[in-house]
């Protein structure tokens, strides 16, 4: 543990949180606050600029290509999520997904009007911790949460990491800009096990295609098809649906 008893990881469930078995019923119930049917996968994490609104464009783009039925909101207000829909449409003549513009709801009153209406829904948020956020982790089955491998982004990660736990929302923290081999990367590697952070299978390591993705409207594997970058990102989706299927197929 650590030290830090407010962290755990059990059952095999990625999760994090104190109330590990309610947590895990709820999560296996299928079942979040709203009583949707939906699988909602929030991004957060306390710090700017760690790649939650890369991953959300990218897990709506390659989650709707493997024929599901996507929706997104955009709650932050610097709006980059939607910006990057926004080149999309413009790009594929009409979007992929279902991206929700009613931002004077609340996001629970959202996601109640998207219900029926799509399989996975993918929250993208400011880089915050409100009284908004915590709401939505409660409504969220999965909080993805992308960090870098610095002491900084291990900072934020504690906090973020708490309010997961505390929402009682299955986490999952992915390494992104993994840099190719530096030593305090692998210091903060091991200090992450450390703390059981539950921490996905494939790190996301800092490309070109990335960026270009946010300033074109594009994912990673419409720029490099075979690139490292699509590669990694479509193992993180592979993960992603395997922890989504249960409650998919429960929805089904
Ligand atoms: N793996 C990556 N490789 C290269 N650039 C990245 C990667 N992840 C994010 N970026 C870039 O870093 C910046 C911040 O990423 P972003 O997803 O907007 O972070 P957040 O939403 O957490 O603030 C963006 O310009 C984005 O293109
Ligand atoms: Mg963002």
């Amino acid at each position: 543990m650590g030290g830090n008893g407010w962290l755990r990881n059990y059952c095999g469930l990625p999760c994090v949180g104190e109330s590990g078995h309610q947590n895990r019923s709820r999560h296996n119930s299928g079942r979040r606050g709203a009583g949707l049917m939906a699988f909602i996968i929030t991004t957060a994490q306390r710090k700017g600029g760690a790649g939650k609104t890369t991953i959300a464009c990218h897990l709506v783009a390659l989650l709707a290509k493997r024929g599901f039925r996507l929706a997104a909101i955009d709650l932050d207000d610097q709006k980059s999520f939607t910006t990057w829909a926004r080149r999309r449409e413009a790009r594929l003549g009409e979007l992929d997904f279902r991206l929700d513009e009613n931002a004077r709801f609340s996001p629970g009153f959202r996601l109640r009007k998207l219900d029926g209406a799509a399989d996975i829904v993918i929250i993208d948020t400011p880089p915050t911790l409100d009284s908004v956020i915590s709401k939505t982790m409660r409504e969220s089955n999965l909080v993805v949460a992308p960090l870098q491998l610095s002491p900084l982004d291990l900072d934020a990660s504690l906090p973020t990491a708490r309010m997961i736990g505390d929402a009682l929302a299955p986490g999952l923290f992915v390494i992104n800009r993994a840099p190719p081999r530096a030593r305090i990367a692998d210091l903060i590697r091991s200090k992450m096990k450390e703390l059981r952070l539950p921490i996905a299978r494939t790190e996301i390591g800092s490309r070109a295609a990335f960026a270009e993705s946010l300033a074109t409207g594009r994912i990673a594997s419409e720029i490099e098809p075979s690139g490292l970058a699509a590669k990694e990102i479509e193992k993180l989706t592979d993960q992603i649906i395997e922890l989504a299927q249960p409650r998919l197929k429960a929805a089904g």
